[in-house]
């Protein structure tokens, strides 16, 4: 943990005049509370609303009402191209080439489109592994894929635990259970980041690992997108799923986003639920019979695009063009840093911190899980004018995201927590 850190009033103000991303904050609404913008560290469920967005609905509720149809292909964003607006930062936010991304539907939906791809179970290798305590949706996307395939889920999915009396997945063990089960394995699948620990695999190992095994690998990528820098191409992985709402601020049951490695993307042959967004676009108004897929991500488009909800995606991706994943990174590892280092100055408190203390097996993310009063220390920052999130039993989610948390909203969580104890050595 670096030492720079300390415990005064003025550190927070300091680092705040310091920060190069500080100007960011101005772009985005905060909900109010007493008259003064909340602290906000809930952008792990629902990023905030940047400015951009409301003139970007503006626009193409003007294209709409000023073009009609002709805003397919006319305005100042034809709609025809709409996906095509976002892949360059999206690319750029995910670490993929611009061919091997596409935004479409929502997470859970692409999920079982792609797993519908990817999951090709033969009557040797059916297995699919995933961590144990994913997200609720991902635990129901595989057990009803592999019923769907006349399987018994207790045979087809293997969930990995911590070792007993851990909270957190060791690498070397995710690696050893997959070479352990590698001839029965087909899809390799985790959470990027377990929502609820905040534990950040490491995906690359994962996805050799996989690769070694004869299977391949796949990631939910909700809460790690516009979170922590990837490089899913370079990884080799698979594919990769995600939502838009959370670190990307592109507001509720905005589009999600999918990745397709290229060597899957460009193979027409690639099994998949078809639509005619899908179809090569030199031939998709020919309305002929026989489905052509374009040859990159696009080709598991189905439904014509949805603008309406891609249009705050496209302005709220517009401040990750022009700041770029690595400046948001290094703030967010200095910011949760110092959280957690605050977090320790108050020995007292019966609190545990669950997610790692390492920096890169985490991202903004820090979930807290407290033995007594978690939740009225949750309730009291709700009556501050902070909001975090609560899950039972007793784990308080803190997410400071780079992008509009500041230093010393940190340091005004630490000094209500102050005033509940000090943590217990
Ligand atoms: C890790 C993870 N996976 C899946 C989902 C579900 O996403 P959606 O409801 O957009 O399909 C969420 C929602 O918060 C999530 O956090």
């Amino acid at each position: 943990m670096p030492d720079s850190f300390d415990t005064s009033p003025e550190f927070p103000l300091q680092a705040d005049k310091a920060d190069e991303l500080a100007w960011c904050r101005s772009q985005f609404h905060f909900p109010q509370h007493e008259g003064r913008d909340t602290i906000y560290f809930c952008g792990n469920s629902l990023g905030l609303q940047p400015l951009s967005v409301e003139s970007a609905i503006q626009t193409e509720l003007e294209s709409w009402k000023q073009l009609a149809i002709a805003g397919y292909r006319e305005g100042p964003n034809p709609w025809l191209f709409y996906q095509e607006y976002l892949k360059p930062v999206l690319a750029k936010v995910v670490g993929a080439h611009e061919a091997e991304v596409t935004v479409m539907n929502t997470l859970t939906v692409n999920l079982h489109l792609l797993l519908l791809s990817f999951y090709r179970p033969s009557p040797q290798r059916f297995r699919i592994m995933m961590e144990a305590g994913a997200f609720p949706s991902d635990q129901y996307a595989v057990e009803t894929l592999v019923r769907h395939f006349g399987l018994d889920p207790a045979a087809a999915i293997i969930e990995l635990s911590p070792r007993a009396g851990e909270k957190l997945l060791r690498t070397e063990d995710i690696v050893q259970q997959i070479r352990d089960h590698g001839d029965q394995l087909a899809v390799v699948l985790f959470g990027g980041i377990n929502y609820y620990t905040g534990q950040f695999f490491d995906m690359r190992a994962i996805t050799e690992a996989a690769h070694a095994a004869g299977a391949v690998a796949g990631f939910d990528l909700a809460h790690v997108a516009g979170n922590i820098p990837l490089q899913l191409h370079d990884w080799n992985v698979d594919f990769a799923v995600w939502c838009s709402y959370k670190y990307l601020n592109a507001g509720p049951g905005a589009a999600g986003g999918a990745y397709i490695h290229e060597r899957f993307a460009g193979d027409a042959r690639m099994p998949r639920l078809a639509g005619w967004w899908g179809n090569d676009e030199k031939t998709r108004f020919k309305m002929e019979k026989g489905f052509v897929p374009k040859t990159n991500a696009g080709g598991w488009n189905i439904s014509t695009a949805q603008v309406f909800n891609m249009v705050s995606l496209k302005a709220a991706l517009e401040l990750f063009g022009k700041v770029g994943m690595e400046k948001i990174r290094a703030k967010s590892i200095r910011l949760t840093g110092y959280l957690e280092y605050l977090l320790y100055q108050l020995p007292g408190l019966k609190f545990e911190i669950i997610t790692p203390a390492d920096a890169d097996a985490r991202g903004a993310q820090l979930s807290l899980y407290f033995r007594e009063q978690g939740k009225e220390i949750h309730d009291r920052m709700l009556a501050n004018g902070i909001i975090v999130d609560y899950r039972e039993p007793g784990v308080i989610r803190v997410a400071p995201a780079p992008l509009y948390c500041s230093f010393g909203d940190v340091y005004r969580f630490y000094e209500i927590l102050r005033g509940f104890g000090d943590r217990e050595t």
